[in-house]
């Protein structure tokens, strides 16, 4: 991975995965931006301060950002991530340094003083960037490719037409579609072929160092929810996807389409509709089509088994 990468995200429990795995891989971070999503704005930032601290990270600049939408009111997912946000793992208090810049005002200035654009990786709902597109238009030109977690080509999840990402702000999703970026975006349709089975589970508890831990404790809780509401043998890994991606391509395949995001209406708000074969208005993106499950675990075992036990 080239590109220095931003990481906009709501943890929550698999954006903490996916901030684990991007540590353990040392993927080249120039800051984390939170949002409310999963859980408020405070517990968002705390926790993603959490992981930092986890990963022995303090280096890594952590930016509050917006606490709701642009205009409908916050929706939030404590039953799959628990009220704390990170259910399954008892993190301490964050010792990491305290960044006072917004994280839009950390997005507009990391882009425009970029040399070579900038990777940006969204895992939560894209309030952010849409006010730093909005404040900043010409940001756009210095974003290489944005690689989001969100919407859905089948059913949603938490709506049975929209993604939570995509639901909780349609309005940002709009402006961040419409903006002419270079977007790669991975569905449920994909996030719910990599799931946490016992298996998987098992064998990162065999890593066992404190990250290892922490992460199975989380994941641990993080599938019950998704089993008794699926029926599936584990919960689907999404946000962790993303990294994947900037790390190994290769794993995934993808197509070019059409998007447009619902706003308006009183049962579809949040969806992504999709034309599979490009002939409508919409934006045109790539969508994730295939996924390598096997692959990704390996990656997140190798990242995993990086960490030294801090004393
Ligand atoms: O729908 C799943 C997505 O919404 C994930 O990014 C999860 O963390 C939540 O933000
Ligand atoms: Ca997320």
């Amino acid at each position: 991975m080239k590109t220095a990468v931003i990481i906009d995200c709501d943890p929550g429990v698999d954006d903490a995965i996916a901030l684990l795995l991007a540590f353990g891989s040392r993927l080249p971070l120039l800051g984390i931006t939170t949002v409310a999503g999963n859980v408020p704005l405070a517990l968002t930032y705390s926790n993603a301060r959490k992981i930092c601290a986890l990963a022995g990270r303090l280096d890594i600049p952590v930016l509050a950002g917006c606490p709701r939408p642009l205009l409908k009111p916050l929706a939030t997912a404590e039953d799959i991530h628990g009220a704390s946000g990170l259910q399954g793992a008892d993190l301490p208090e964050p010792a990491t340094p305290i960044w006072v810049q917004h994280s839009v005002d950390f997005l507009i200035e990391q882009l425009l003083k970029a040399t070579r654009p900038i990777t940006i990786a969204a895992l939560g709902p894209l309030t952010n960037l849409a006010v730093a597109l909005i404040k900043c238009p010409q940001i756009a030109q210095k974003i290489e490719q944005l690689v989001i977690m969100g919407g859905s080509m089948g059913q949603g999840n938490i709506t049975p037409s929209a993604e939570f990402n995509m639901y909780v702000d349609p309005h940002a999703a709009q402006v961040v579609f419409t903006a002419d970026i270079p977007i790669v975006l991975i569905t449920l349709d994909t996030t719910h072929q990599v799931l946490t089975t016992p298996e998987r589970l098992a064998a990162i508890r065999a890593i066992d160092n404190s990250v290892s831990r922490a992460a199975a404790g989380m994941l641990s809780f993080y599938g019950q929810s998704d089993l008794a509401r699926y029926g599936l043998p584990g919960g689907p890994l999404h946000d962790p996807c993303v990294i994947a991606y900037l790390l190994a391509p290769e794993l995934f395949t993808t197509r070019t389409v059409k998007v447009m995001i619902e706003t308006a209406a009183e049962h579809t708000t949040g969806r992504t509709v999709v034309d599979w074969y490009g002939s409508s208005e919409g934006s045109s993106i790539q969508v994730v089509e295939t996924v390598d499950a096997e692959g990704i675990y390996r990656l997140l075992s190798e990242a995993f088994s990086a960490f030294e036990d801090f004393e």
